[in-house]
C-alpha cells in the first residue's frame, strides 16, 4: 500500500524506491515524529477540526506504535519512503480510516522540520553534557598535578616554563566557548515550525501557540516558506561540533606527543592504550588518534550540509533529505569522543619529574633575564639582544645559563648581579602573576572559577 503514488499508474522501479527512501537512517527520528503528531491531533481536536473521540483512537494509537517500535516489532517499509510515512500507514492500519485524519493541516515538510527541531535540541542537551564531563576531567588531572611544571611551547620549541595545570585549563576555556555556542544554537532550534504546511501556511484554524506549549517551544517560526527550508540549525551544530572536535583533536596530538618515547610526559592507562600485531613492545594511543582522526569526518559533514543547501530555491527540495546521515554521524562522533576522551584523562598518569626536567634544561628561562636587566634599567628591545648573544655564547660553551660563571655575565652586561643566580623556574612562573598567567597564585584562582562554572551549569 503507498499513500504517495495516487495519480501513477506504474509503481516505482525498485532502484528507486531505495534510493528515495529515508527510513533506513530517518527511523531513529519516530520518538518525535510521535511526539509532534500526538501534539497535532490534541490541537486538531481542541479546535474541533477533529472530534475528541478521533483525537483519542489516533492517541491511544501512536503511543502503542511507540512501543511496537521499542520492542522491535515494526517492519519498516521503504516503498513507504520516510518515518513520517511509516508511522503514519501503520497507524491507518491499526486504528482504520480516522488514522488518516492526522494529517489534515499539515504536510511532512513541516513535519520533517518539527522531528528535527525536536531531536536536535535533545542532541544539544547531551552534548551539553559531555561538554562538561570533560571539562570535569580536565579539572581533576589539573588539580591532581597542582605543582607540576612543563616546558610551554611554541613552535613545538620550548618557550617559557609553565604550570601543567595552566596549560589544561587552556582547553577548559575552548570548551568554555564550545559550551556557549551550543547554547546558542539551541536558542534557534527552539523554534516550532508547525502550521507552515507544505510551505504556504495551512487552510484551517489552527493553534499554534497551543502546539509550541506542548513541545516545548518557546518561540513559533514567523515564516512558513522560512520554516520548511531552514536547516540553519543543522548547520549550526554541525559548526558548533567541528569546532569542538577541533579543540578535542589538538589536546589528542598532545597526547599523542607526550605519551612517545621522546617526550616521556604522560603514562595513558593501559585500558585505553592499544598493542601492536607484530611490535611486542608497543604501547599505541589509538583512542587520541582516533579523536584526532574522526575530526576530520566532523568537518565533512559540515562541508557536505553547507554544499547540500547552498543552491537550493524555495522552499522544501528534496536535497535536504541528505540533512540528516551526516548530521546523527556528528552528534554520535562528538558524544562518543567526548565520552572516552574523558575516560582516557581521567586515567592517565603525568610523569612530573620529566615534565619538571624538561622545562629545567636549556634556555627556556631567556626571557627572564632580559626581564631582569629591564628592572635594572636596560630596554627591553636592548636586552633581547644582550641575552640573545649570551644565549649564543652559551651555546657555543656547551655550558647553560646556571652555569655561566658572573664574569661571563658582566661581559655581556655590567647591569648582571650576584641576584641573577635567582632566577629559577619558579621565580619564572611566580612572575607571570597577572590575570590568566601562569603564576601558581592565578592558576589555583583559574581552578577555583572553573570549578564554579561547572558546578553552576
Ligand atoms: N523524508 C523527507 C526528508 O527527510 C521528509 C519530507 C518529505 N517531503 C516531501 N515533500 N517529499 O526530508
Amino acid at each position: 500500500m503507498s499513500y504517495l503514488r495516487g495519480r501513477f499508474k506504474k509503481a516505482a522501479d525498485k532502484a528507486v524506491t531505495e534510493y528515495t527512501a529515508s527510513i533506513p537512517f530517518d527511523w531513529r527520528l519516530y520518538p518525535y515524529d510521535i511526539a509532534g503528531s500526538i501534539a497535532h491531533a490534541r490541537m486538531l481536536a481542541k479546535q474541533g477540526i477533529i472530534s475528541n473521540k478521533e483525537a483519542e483512537i489516533i492517541t491511544q494509537g501512536l503511543a502503542s506504535i511507540k512501543e511496537e517500535i521499542e520492542q522491535d516489532k515494526v517492519q519498516f517499509k521503504p516503498e513507504l519512503e520516510d518515518i513520517h510515512m511509516n508511522i503514519e500507514a501503520r497507524l491507518i492500519e491499526k486504528v482504520g480510516e480516522v488514522g488518516g485524519k492526522l494529517h489534515t493541516a499539515r504536510s511532512r515538510n513541516d513535519q520533517v522540520a518539527l522531528d528535527m527541531r525536536l531531536f536536535t535540541k535533545e542532541a544539544i542537551g547531551d552534548t551539553l553534557s559531555g561538554l562538561k564531563k570533560f571539562q570535569q576531567a580536565l579539572i581533576n588531572l589539573a588539580e591532581t598535578n597542582k605543582n607540576v611544571v612543563m616546558p610551554g611551547y611554541t613552535h613545538l620549541q620550548r618557550a617559557q616554563p609553565v604550570l601543567l595545570a595552566h596549560h589544561l585549563l587552556a582547553y577548559f576555556e575552548m570548551l568554555r566557548r564550545d559550551t556557549d555556542r551550543f547554547n546558542d544554537c539551541l536558542k534557534r532550534s527552539d523554534v516550532m515550525p508547525l502550521g507552515s504546511g507544505a510551505i504556504a501556511g495551512v487552510a484551517y484554524d489552527i493553534d499554534r501557540e497551543f502546539l509550541a506549549k506542548e513541545l516545548g517551544f518557546s518561540q513559533l517560526s514567523r515564516n512558513s516558506l522560512d520554516a520548511v527550508s531552514d536547516r540553519d540549525f543543522v548547520v549550526e551544530y554541525e559548526a558548533a561540533a567541528s569546532i569542538a572536535m577541533m579543540h578535542l583533536s589538538r589536546l589528542a596530538e598532545e597526547i599523542i606527543l607526550w605519551s612517545s618515547a621522546e617526550f616521556d610526559f604522560i603514562e595513558l592507562d593501559e585500558a585505553y592504550a592499544t598493542g601492536s600485531s607484530i611490535m611486542p613492545q608497543k604501547k599505541n594511543p589509538d583512542v587520541a588518534e582516533l579523536v584526532r582522526g574522526k575530526t576530520g569526518r566532523v568537518y565533512g559533514n559540515l562541508m557536505a550540509i553547507l554544499t547540500t543547501m547552498k543552491g537550493l530555491p524555495l522552499s522544501y527540495n528534496r536535497d535536504m533529505q541528505e540533512d540528516k546521515e551526516g548530521f546523527f554521524d556528528s552528534v554520535n562522533t562528538l558524544r562518543a569522543s567526548l565520552e572516552v576522551f574523558s575516560g582516557m584523562l581521567n586515567s592517565l598518569r603525568v610523569k612530573a619529574e620529566n615534565t619538571g626536567r624538561a622545562a629545567r634544561q636549556g634556555y627556556i628561562l631567556a626571557t627572564d633575564l632580559a626581564d631582569y636587566l629591564v628592572k635594572k634599567g636596560e630596554a627591553f628591545r636592548t636586552a633581547h639582544d644582550i641575552v640573545a648573544r649570551l644565549v649564543s655564547y652559551a651555546v657555543k660553551e656547551g655550558k647553560s645559563l646556571d652555569k655561566l660563571k658572573l664574569a661571563e655575565y658582566k661581559s655581556f652586561s655590567p647591569l648582571f648581579g650576584e641576584d641573577v643566580y635567582s632566577i629559577t623556574v619558579e621565580s619564572s612562573l611566580a612572575a607571570r602573576n597577572n590575570i590568566g598567567g601562569t603564576a601558581p597564585q592565578r592558576v589555583e584562582e583559574a581552578l577555583s572559577r572553573a570549578k564554579k562554572i561547572i558546578n553552576a551549569d
